[in-house]
């Protein structure tokens, strides 16, 4: 057998770990694939004294972990750190400013710079390999780039955020509120103790730039992605949508058309009998629809040391073998300039949720504003009634397609009325 591929991995925790272990466990299998030996030489992380849970004696360690990608000992550098900026960027920026191969997982450095990254790898002929960074162990990227290379790609989506989609799952499941689902998700350690970048969208909005950029061949552009969380779901609008057919779920969605593209991670409803819909926990899905190929989902673990170094380890067993793409599917020349579309011209129908008080005329005046709008009402539900005076029952509406500019426009003045007490509850209608 040839010489092994000397890997160096930055950053220890859950993922850096989980990578050394699955290399450990699994290394006659991966050396028969990879075609050679894959061993770690050097490793770094802040606390020397940690336990990690794997044997890092004969290692080298790096306090400062940017300084490996000057070790002629190290052939590959995986950057398991995390972050956009500090030391994750500056590890891997002069990882190929060396010349040396990346396989990183972190989704928020490639969503903010995957552009200048791809482009510095390119100009080195590098590889920079990501599979970790989107949906943990389902091989997102690799179908995109590779399996689904003959077609032209239509629309890209799926439940990219683990944390939100167990917080959804519990919260139909246990009849949860929000709030004390997240706390449950904290405390099984799915959630950070400052979960706002998993709650909020921002994390799977990361992924769905990777996403975007690998599906029609763009420059990653995570500026103009629409992004909204889960805070604002409650556990009403989530019986609601059970009771009309759809259950809610957190989505990233990506379409290519003759405008443009446009890209949105929000809450949606997606119709029950959708496969999607049945995807719960902590599990995350991908879905492709292609000219050639149709629909593909692939569905699986999104997060966790196992799923996360099977994904890392893909990758080097690639390097290894000189297998080498490039990393935004095209060569930087060849990547598309279209435009991004905003949010404001997205059309599609909606779900609105109205708390209001039981009295003769507020439907009227709510069709009212929805007519001057050009907005079609599909169906109108309201449950109970409103006992004591003063009391608000909630009344649920459906929309036919109709822009979202014009649906803002309708909302903000829904949400003036007298009759209306609480700020209205929008969730978009997604048939996927
Ligand atoms: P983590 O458990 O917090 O581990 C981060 C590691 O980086 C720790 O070992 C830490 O050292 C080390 N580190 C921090 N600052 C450093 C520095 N300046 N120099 C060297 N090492 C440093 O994070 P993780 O969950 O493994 O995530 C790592 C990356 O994978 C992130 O980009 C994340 O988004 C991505 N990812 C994670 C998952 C997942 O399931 N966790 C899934 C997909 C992608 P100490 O241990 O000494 O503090
Ligand atoms: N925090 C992410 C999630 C896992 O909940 O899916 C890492 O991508």
């Amino acid at each position: 057998m040839t010489r092994p591929l000397a890997v160096g991995v930055a950053g220890l925790g859950t993922v850096g770990a989980g990578v050394l272990r699955l290399l450990a466990e699994n290394a006659e299998l991966i050396a028969a694939r990879a075609g050679r030996p894959i061993a770690v030489t050097a490793v770094s992380a802040r606390d020397r004294l940690k336990d990690r849970g794997v044997p890092l004696s004969g290692l080298r360690w790096y306090v400062d972990a940017a300084a490996r990608a000057e070790d002629a000992g190290v052939d590959v550098v995986v950057e398991t750190i995390g972050g956009a900026e500090g030391a994750a960027r500056r590890l891997v920026e002069a990882a190929l400013a060396a010349g040396k191969p990346v396989v990183t997982a972190n989704k928020a450095l490639l969503a903010l710079h995957g552009r200048q990254l791809g482009a510095m790898a390119e100009s080195r002929g590098v590889p920079l390999a990501f599979e970790a960074a989107v949906a943990g162990g389902i091989p997102a990227i690799k179908a995109l780039r590779e399996g689904l290379a003959a077609n032209r790609i239509r629309r890209v989506a799926g439940i990219l955020n683990g944390t939100c989609n167990h917080i959804l799952t519990e919260m139909r499941v246990r009849g949860l509120q929000f709030a004390e689902a997240l706390h449950e998700a904290q405390r099984l350690g799915y959630a950070e103790a400052d979960p706002s970048f998993d709650i909020d969208g921002i994390d799977a909005a990361h992924k769905l730039a990777i996403l975007a950029a690998l599906a029609f061949n763009r420059p990653v552009d995570f500026s103009a992605l629409h992004v909204e969380g889960i805070r604002g779901v409650s556990a009403v609008d989530i019986a609601m949508a059970e009771a009309l057919g759809y259950r809610i779920k957190l989505l990233g969605i990506a379409t290519q058309g003759p405008e443009g593209v446009a890209a949105r991670v929000h809450p949606c409803m997606v119709p029950l009998a959708s496969p999607i819909a049945r995807v719960d926990g902590v599990f995350n899905a991908v879905v492709a629809e292609g000219d050639a190929v149709g629909r593909v989902m692939l569905e699986g673990r999104g997060a966790g040391a196992g799923p996360t170094a099977s994904a890392v380890v893909a990758d080097l067993i690639d390097i290894a073998r000189g297998r080498h793409a490039p990393v935004w599917g095209a060569a930087a020349s060849a990547l598309s300039a279209a435009p991004a579309i905003p949010m404001q011209r997205h059309r599609g129908a909606y779900y609105l949720r109205l708390m209001v008080l039981d009295r003769p005329g507020v439907i009227a005046d709510v069709a009212a504003i929805l007519r001057d709008g050009g907005i079609s009402m599909e169906s109108m539900l309201q449950r109970g009634r409103g006992e004591a005076a003063g009391q608000a029952v909630p009344v649920v509406l459906t929309t036919h397609e109709c822009e979202e500019a014009a649906m803002q426009a309708a909302l903000a003045r829904i949400a003036q009325l007298e009759t209306v007490v609480e700020q209205p509850s929008l969730i978009r209608i997604e048939a996927l």
